[in-house]
């Protein structure tokens, strides 16, 4: 069996991607017609073309550019709906998926489109597929706090359908501190809590995300490299890193695959995952990222299946169903061993 057999036949689960990240540029194309949104690319080709970036900033610029092609409920839907079907086909047993809602709510899109298109895709192809899936609303870090507390006030009426909140956006000069009061309320209302912290930001924004924000998981967490009682202390806790190899390849936070720190942490124990973060944009799906980690980095098969287990501990799931999973994939191992 070939590494991309192992890994097409591998259950699990995907943490760290933002739904608006995911619009590959046929899709962008006919969003772009079905809303007569004026956009600078007439063709895919012309589209990838200009996925080319500098840094995070540079990115996220096209990127909110992009977002303008997105109107009505049903551009929501189809996004997550394309999503969902495109990550089940990964084996992807389980999606958590970020949705940046003030960059709709923003430019007057009703949060009722927002939310009730992308909740009702999320029903629709845990229906058809068996796929699940969870909504984690981040807020935008370049915004003020008191804007993100409107944000989750807003969101009570589907406070029962959503999984949690983050933190996304432009990292530097913007540290996790400035949303404590945010993230201190999304916890006393039970809501799991993530953030983005150290993709470009510095080891002490780690820190912060963790001792500050008290959070669940670290979306990247890179630069906890840079501080060694950090990284012994995640290995301890086993705080879950949502790393994005082939995304921080393409932001020049790594200057390749074979310098990614994924190994090194896995290695020193940390609960360290494998994700896409915006696939359409980056070159892959979470499939893809499993690969150039094995190929740049020399994973055994025993570490892909670790990544893997990884995914389903870090993940916001019952123990009923974490342990399904992880049965599925010592399943595949063994048939893959057999093989
Ligand atoms: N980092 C921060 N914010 C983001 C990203 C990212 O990689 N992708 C989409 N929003
Ligand atoms: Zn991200």
């Amino acid at each position: 069996m070939t590494p991309e057999q192992f890994v097409a036949g591998l259950p699990k689960a995907e943490l760290h991607m933002h739904l608006e990240g995911s619009i590959e540029p046929d899709l962008f194309i006919r969003l772009a017609r079905r809303n007569g949104v004026e956009i600078r690319w007439k063709t895919e080709e012309e589209l990838r073309a200009a996925y080319s970036f500098e840094d995070l900033q540079d990115f996220l610029d096209l990127y909110y550019d992009g977002c303008r092609v997105l109107v009505t409920a049903q551009d929501f839907h189809d996004i997550t709906r394309e999503y969902l079907a495109r990550a089940h086909a990964d084996r992807v047993l389980h999606a958590e998926m970020f949705l940046g809602v003030q960059g709709h709510t923003t430019r007057g899109v009703p949060l009722a489109a927002v939310m009730d298109g992308v909740l009702g895709a999320m029903a629709e192809a845990e229906a058809a597929d068996g796929i699940s899936a969870g909504l984690i609303v981040v807020a935008q870090r370049h915004r003020t706090e008191a804007e993100a507390l409107e944000l989750l006030e807003s969101l009570e009426p589907w406070y029962g359908r959503i999984l949690g909140f983050g933190l996304g956006g432009a990292e530097v000069g913007h540290p996790p501190s400035k949303f404590s009061e945010f993230f201190r309320r999304c916890r006393a209302l039970g809501f799991k809590v993530v953030a983005h912290a150290g993709e470009e930001g510095p080891a002490g924004y780690v820190r912060e995300a963790l001792e500050v924000l008290q959070v669940q998981r670290l979306d990247h967490g890179n630069a906890c490299m840079d501080d060694a009682a950090l990284v012994a202390e995640l290995a301890r806790s086993r705080i879950p890193l949502t790393m994005c190899p082939l995304s921080n390849l393409r932001l020049n936070v790594v200057p390749s695959v074979a310098a990614h720190p994924l190994k090194r942490l896995l290695d020193a124990g940390l609960c360290v995952t494998v994700n896409s973060d915006d696939p359409s944009y980056f070159g892959g799906y979470v499939n893809d990222n499993y690969l150039a980690c094995q190929a740049a980095l020399g994973l055994e098969r025993a570490e892909l299946v670790a990544l893997a287990r990884n995914s389903f501990e870090a993940a916001f799931i019952t123990d009923e169903r974490r342990a399904e999973a992880l049965q599925a994939i010592d399943r595949w191992a063994r048939q893959a061993e057999a093989a």
